[in-house]
């Protein structure tokens, strides 16, 4: 872990209240693995308002830069997302587990719900740089909340699942067929075909994904990201304690990515 400034390269919005950050951090890029996330100070230079750091995960990296995909929800990402080009970002990190896939892995699930998926971008991108076959189910409420897809590296088979509809759509890369599909049949589909399964879902949807399906509960074979507000990110304030089949472990140390059985018999 270790503290950066970093210089803003580029701002760029992608849809309503979505940005794409592109920083210059050599270190970080180097260092980062997917996963991990990052403590972005969100306050004017000499202000403590708000006192928090706001955890994000590192969405991509090209060289020395390195990208985060950004909602605005509240007070720290509004101020984030309205950064100019050249301004000095305060970095922490990297910090937290990131995903770790079994050294045998050559076809890879990912399972995200909503902007879930930022915890497993970075993964796609270095899985296919790896050589794994990777595809990803994103499910949606509304169409225009889908990923955009040229954030994707092309080499990934990507279905969007519209939960309103439950429309399955290929964006070019993925199912061109114009099935209708949910997200429960597209598991039951490629969950055979997976050495490995990350979930970028909530904990209730990934606790119903373990009880319906048996191939989630073999040991090692599937983990998942626990998202929820960080205060410290550093393992300092104890507030992001969390039970677990291994005893309480804290989100942002041990965190944020657990096996998910370790998670759900906790
Ligand atoms: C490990 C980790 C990685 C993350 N990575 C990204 C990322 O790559 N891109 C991104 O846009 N966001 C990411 N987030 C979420 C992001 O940190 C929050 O949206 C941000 O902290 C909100 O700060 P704010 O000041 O804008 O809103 P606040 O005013 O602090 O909160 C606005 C609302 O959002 C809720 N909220 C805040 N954080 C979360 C959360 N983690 N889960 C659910 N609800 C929350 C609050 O309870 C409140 O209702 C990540 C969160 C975690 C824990
Ligand atoms: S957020 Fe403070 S210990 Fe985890």
């Amino acid at each position: 872990m270790r503290l950066y400034q970093a210089s803003l390269l580029d701002n760029r919005q992608v849809r309503q209240d979505v940005h794409l950050l592109e920083l210059a951090a050599p270190a970080l890029a180097q260092a980062v693995r997917p996963g991990q996330y990052c403590m972005v100070c969100c306050a004017d230079a000499g202000s403590f308002d708000p006192l928090l750091r706001r955890p994000f995960f590192i969405h991509s990296v090209e060289g020395e830069h390195c990208r985060i995909l950004l909602q605005v929800r509240g007070r720290g990402t509004r101020w984030l997302a309205k950064r100019p080009v050249g301004e000095e970002l305060n970095i922490l990190g990297p910090l937290g587990q990131g995903w770790r896939l079994p050294a045998r892995a050559k076809t890879l699930l990912l399972v995200a719900e909503g902007f879930g998926i930022v915890s497993l971008a970075l993964l796609a991108q270095r899985a296919s740089e790896q050589g794994l076959e990777v595809t990803l189910v994103q499910q949606v409420a509304q169409a225009q909340e889908g990923y955009p897809p040229a954030l994707l590296p092309i080499e990934v088979e990507y279905h969007l699942v519209i939960s309103d509809r439950n429309t399955d759509r290929g964006n070019g890369t993925g199912d061109k067929t114009g099935q209708q599909r949910t997200l429960l049949t597209l598991l039951g589909d490629y969950l055979g075909w997976a050495d490995a399964v990350c979930l970028g879902v909530s904990r209730e949807t990934a606790l119903q994904l373990y009880q319906r399906f048996e191939d989630l509960r073999q040991p090692g074979f599937a983990q998942v990201v626990v998202l929820q507000p960080l205060v410290c990110g550093i393992g300092t304030c104890l507030a992001c304690a969390l039970e677990t089949a291994h005893g309480p472990r804290l989100i942002c140390q041990d965190g944020p990515i657990f096996d998910l059985g370790v998670l759900a018999r906790g």
